[in-house]
């Protein structure tokens, strides 16, 4: 987290039924729709993005309602669990952990649909647990040529604020999201932006909602308000993230990231090691999920950098627990944060025994100071 979010975060907590809390709250909104890129209403809950990920179900569904849903990773694999326990049926597409949603698989299975029994497609945008992103604007493309009238939901938990995502431009209908990624700041805050198809939506959709129901939240959001007490102080934090997106613009923030994710890319391949996504379209630019050689332990390796270099790397979670090992490069991270992670990791394969060959960081130097990368 920047030294200015957390400085922003350290003021007093304001009345939020006071006229300077309706001036933040109205900052803060405003600055969510250009992070967005939309111009529809972005619901901000005190919430983790678990939070966000029922508002967007609860608001827009009934019981018994069919989701598409697809195995891209953990996460898909939560929000899955999570649909059915509310009551939905979810048509969930086994993957392999190793690839993002296929555009063609959307459109054949909505094609087939032809009782319109599928009201949304729900879309991991970038699989946190696997280092893949989904090609969201394919998506949107597969489902117009389906025809189909079905909401597209989708989880940008670890993409905004990294990746280029567009909810307007790409038709998306709720896009759900938090503040503990992109948005550099501590977990606590989950959000919903809103399409009004999604909106219309709501009004006959029947699942049990109350805490996350939009309708509140966008009537008192006009004013600067809230139905309930915000997390006043982490919203003085994201007033000042989103300030610093903008100060870099958005485009040259997501330029940022895609040369860490290619440095990092530059590093795993001379190490002779191998990125766990296997559709070079799908390389995620806010971290690189790294398969550990056959016959060693990835969580053992993790352990041992933590404890000689106080680094902590990503978990393989789920099925690909202590297989797996993940490099974060999203946020406030600059081009010596990146040479220090990837020393790191060099340095704890060679603390820990595990094969590999040398010049992965000098691969990723190499391709940092590449003048064609850096967007000046
Ligand atoms: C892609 C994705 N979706 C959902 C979640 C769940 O969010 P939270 O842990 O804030 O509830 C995470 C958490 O890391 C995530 O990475």
């Amino acid at each position: 987290m920047p030294d200015r979010v957390l400085r922003a975060i350290a003021q007093p907590t304001i009345d939020h039924r006071g006229s300077a809390f309706a001036a933040l709250a109205r900052d803060v909104l405003d600055g969510l729709q250009r992070v967005f890129q939309t111009s529809e209403p972005v619901v901000v809950y005190p919430s983790s993005g678990t939070g966000a990920w029922e508002a967007a179900l609860v608001n827009t569904l009934s019981p018994e309602d069919t989701v598409l849903m697809f195995e891209t990773g953990h996460f898909a694999t939560l929000w899955r669990d999570m649909a059915s326990r509310l009551g939905l049926r979810v048509e969930f597409v086994a993957g392999d952990w190793r690839h993002g949603v296929d555009p063609r698989a959307v459109e054949q299975k909505l094609t087939g649909d032809r009782g319109r029994t599928i009201k949304a497609v729900a879309v991991v945008h970038n699989e946190t647990s696997t280092g893949v992103t989904s090609r969201i604007a394919a998506i949107r493309q597969a489902m117009d040529a389906a025809g189909h009238p079905a909401l597209l939901l989708v989880d940008t938990i670890s993409s905004l604020g990294s990746i280029d995502y567009r909810h307007d431009e790409w038709g998306v209908d709720v896009t759900v999201s938090c503040s503990q990624k992109g948005l550099m700041l501590p977990p606590g805050l989950g959000f919903n932006a809103i399409s009004a198809k999604a909106r219309a939506a709501a009004t006959s959709a029947r699942l049990p909602r109350s805490y996350w129901d939009w309708e509140p939240m966008i009537k008192d959001n006009a004013a600067g308000f809230f139905p309930y007490t915000p997390a006043t102080n982490l919203l003085y934090g994201l007033r000042e993230a989103v300030r610093m997106l903008m100060d870099e613009g958005l485009a040259n923030v997501f330029a940022r990231h895609q040369r860490f994710g290619e440095a990092t890319r530059r590093a795993v391949s001379a190490w002779g090691l191998e990125v766990l996504c296997a559709n070079p379209e799908e390389y995620s630019d806010a971290l690189t999920a790294v398969l550990m050689p056959a016959g060693h332990d990835a969580d053992a390796f993790r352990r041992i950098v933590l404890q000689r270099f106080d680094m902590s790397l990503g978990a393989g979670l789920g099925k690909l627990k202590g297989q797996i090992f993940r490099i974060g490069h999203l946020g406030d991270f600059n081009d010596l944060m990146l040479a220090g992670t990837l020393s790191g990791v060099e340095m704890g394969l060679a603390a820990a025994g595990v094969p590999f060959t040398r010049g992965g960081v000098t691969a990723a130097l190499d391709s940092l100071v590449d003048v064609r990368s850096v967007h000046l």
